[in-house]
């Protein structure tokens, strides 16, 4: 399914989070953006079919969008978080999914709200927010992630620069079979090479899109 064959108020309600959260936090409806195209492509290396595709592009472009409710001085803090911080910062998986729930009525969007609400439970049950195990949780959820951490890691913040791809892909080598799926890290670090330019192509040709329409890019 594409973004052509969604109902109308399907569009306006993905458009009217996504312009907000880009209004409201710049930084993370890119690293979003970024996430759900590095989560297409990631799933077409590893030969998924069209369609899943699609559904896992919109569980990356939306897995975040619950960032929106954290307050700024706790999303933006650089040193470590409190407690108290840390378990509003960890309710975003859930809030993400409540802010698109009426989507999950149809039967494309279950895939996806269902990897959005799991994508920070780890292999080894020491995630967020079930604790989920190893193939307990949802595929969408371990693809995204691989792809999530790599550009957290990789992009830069306001208060650091982003880490280059060699030690970002030893980060995802050491946590495979503990935070990550160790087959979906062995098919990341294989395949990103190829993916990475594809995904440099997106941005490009979003960037000259953001400047027709007069919009500043980042
Ligand atoms: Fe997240």
């Amino acid at each position: 399914m594409y973004w052509d064959d969604f109902p109308e108020w399907v569009k306006q309600h993905i458009s009217v989070i996504l312009e907000s959260l880009r209004e409201r936090y710049p930084e993370t409806y890119n690293h979003c953006r970024r996430v759900g195209k590095g989560t297409r492509l990631m799933a077409r290396a590893i030969g998924l079919s069209e369609n899943e595709q699609v559904i896992m592009e919109y569980a990356g472009l939306l897995h975040d969008i619950g960032k929106f409710q954290i307050p700024k001085g706790i999303l933006h803090k650089p040193g470590k978080l409190s407690e108290e911080e840390y378990s509003m910062m960890k309710s975003h998986s859930e809030a993400s999914v409540d802010m698109i729930e009426e989507l999950g009525d149809l039967e494309f969007f279950k895939p996806v709200l269902d990897g959005i609400l799991h994508h920070h439970e780890r292999i080894d049950g020491q995630g967020y927010p079930y604790g989920l195990e190893k193939e307990a949780i949802p595929f969408e959820s371990r693809l995204i992630l691989i792809v999530d951490t790599y550009d957290a890691m990789t992009s830069d913040r306001a208060y650091r620069k982003g880490l280059p791809d060699e030690v970002a892909y030893k980060e995802i080598q050491k946590f495979a079979g503990s935070q990550f799926d160790e087959h979906l890290a062995k098919a990341f670090l294989e395949s990103h090479k190829f993916t990475k330019k594809e995904n440099q192509r997106f941005e490009l040709e979003w960037e000259k899109s953001e400047k027709i329409k007069g919009k500043k890019a980042a």
